[in-house]
């Protein structure tokens, strides 16, 4: 059941009576039918009537015209204007280039820009690890997508995708002072889009793969990461498997077990899923079952491509068939990035006691929280409705931060496996429980904390 929220948040320029009730009418109004009032701004007075702003959190598009229609049903009551908050944010964008260096005078430009700037140009191109040195190189991250897989959306485009981008490099900038920039490729071909990065990589320190689908993003990645000298990390894949890895290592702390021990369920195996399993046989569980939209994947099923072979000769040590429904019988943890509404409580009764359940398909999980938690003992979501919100801005901006202090040229699972440990760690022994097995995103802790893992990891002391 959605609840009103700043996602769906409406300003409603509306004129009323002047009367003594005018402001409660409106009020209750909204919120007859639901509307959550954030605020209530008297922005013009006449005798004959006032001018208001009523700013309202709604459930969705159709709630929100409910509330202005509601508004306006009131006697007396014009509605003048409705404005949606979160398109209002995003009017022009929302990141921007400033510079570094003061212009004011010819001084100032003869250095910054010619002549003096062509000494530099000789110094990189005599000595090309200068560009680290003296460029943007050094604090810059290319965020490319082809728009071929926006959020839960599915083929949107490389224009429509950017949105997505930006906010992507406004939450680099903010949590790790990391210099992002939206790359949106017209084109969905493999080959073109790793020209394309191959291209303009020199630019870069980094390069952050995104909403890209699978499997094209796997031959990119690895394609891509052969030919740089720079990192490339897909964060659909590694920054969900170090959230995930962290998240379960806390929710095994709390319900006490081994992960030597635990049968682990992963639903998915896609961009997502295909990752997170990857790193999570590097922490050694007892097995692990992989489950797709065709059932537990075996290596005796048909028509798998080299992803799924891969999974299954890694996988599924009882070679065991079936469905999701039969992998969760006995599972001590389920872990899902695939589709919405698979089971229910019914399910989730069937697993270990102390079972563990991440349903993090978004934006409805897999199993809702609430059944999941009538039998679970820890339940995490991509949701920041819920408690346990899984979300990968706890770990990209920390990851890239560390890379490229690091100077570093590529990206290992050592390093992957640093973050989510580092992640991990930031809820200390007084703060775990079953409702805080991660830590909030604008905890400040956490992205210093991932940076400083990836960095030692990386091998290179902090260049300054
Ligand atoms: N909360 C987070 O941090 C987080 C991070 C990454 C992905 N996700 C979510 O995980 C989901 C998958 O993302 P992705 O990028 O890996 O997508 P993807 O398209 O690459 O993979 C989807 C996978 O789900 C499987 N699947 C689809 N329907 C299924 C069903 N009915 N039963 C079992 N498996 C089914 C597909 O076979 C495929 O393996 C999305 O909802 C995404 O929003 C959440």
């Amino acid at each position: 059941m959605p609840v009103p929220g700043p996602g769906y948040s409406i300003t409603v320029r509306v004129e009323a009576p002047p009367s003594a009730s005018a402001a409660g009418d409106l009020t209750s109004a909204a919120g007859r039918v639901g509307g959550v009032i954030t605020a209530f701004d008297v922005v013009d007075s006449h005798s004959d009537r006032v001018v208001v702003d009523i700013t309202c959190n709604a459930m969705s598009a159709d709630h929100a015209r409910d509330i202005t229609d509601a508004l306006e049903a009131l006697p007396g009551v014009a509605v003048r204007k409705v404005s949606d908050r979160t398109f209002l944010m995003h009017l022009g964008g929302k990141i921007e280039v400033t510079a570094k260096v003061a212009l004011r005078n010819r001084d100032d430009l003869s250095r910054a820009y010619t002549p003096g700037v062509a000494r530099v140009c000789q110094a990189i191109a005599e000595n090309p690890d200068d560009a680290r040195r003296l460029t943007i190189k050094r604090n810059t991250v290319a965020v490319v997508t082809d728009g071929s897989a926006v959020l839960g959306l599915g083929n949107l485009g490389p224009a429509a995708a950017l949105p997505v981008m930006e906010g992507k490099a406004a939450l680099f900038k903010k949590f790790a002072g990391v210099d992002a920039w939206p790359v949106c490729l017209d084109t969905q071909d493999t080959e073109e889009i790793i020209r394309a990065v191959e291209l303009i990589a020199p630019v870069y320190g980094g390069i952050n793969l995104e909403d890209i689908a699978a499997p094209r993003c796997f031959e990119i990645e690895r394609r891509l990461r052969d030919l740089l000298d720079i990192p490339v990390f897909h964060d659909d894949q590694h920054g969900t498997a170090i959230c995930v890895v962290a998240a379960l290592r806390n929710a095994l702390r709390v319900v006490g077990k081994d992960i030597a021990d635990c049968r682990v369920v992963v639903c998915g195996v896609g961009a997502a899923g295909s990752a997170i399993i990857r790193l999570l046989l590097r922490r050694g569980p007892g097995d692990v079952l992989a489950v797709d939209v065709d059932g537990i994947v075996h290596p005796d099923r048909g028509d798998i491509d080299d992803n799924l072979c891969w999974v299954a000769r890694n996988t599924n040590k009882d070679k065991v068939t079936g469905g999701l429904h039969d992998a969760l019988v006995g599972a001590d943890v389920f872990i899902g990035v695939s589709a919405p509404n698979l089971f229910g409580a019914d399910q989730v009764a069937t697993m270990a006691p102390g079972a563990i359940v991440f349903a993090l398909a978004n934006p409805d999980p897999e199993v809702d929280p609430l059944e999941a938690q009538k039998h679970a003992a820890v339940v995490a979501t991509g949701r920041s409705d819920y408690p346990n919100q899984i979300n990968n801005v706890l770990a990209f901006p920390g990851v890239f931060r560390g890379l490229l202090d690091a100077q570093a040229h590529g990206i290992t699972d050592t390093m992957l496996l640093a973050a989510a440990d580092a992640l991990a760690d930031i809820v200390d022994g007084d703060r775990l429980n079953a409702s805080f097995i991660v830590p909030s995103v604008f905890d400040a802790a956490v992205a210093p904390a991932v940076a400083d893992a990836v960095r030692k990891a990386a091998g290179t002391a902090h260049s300054g």
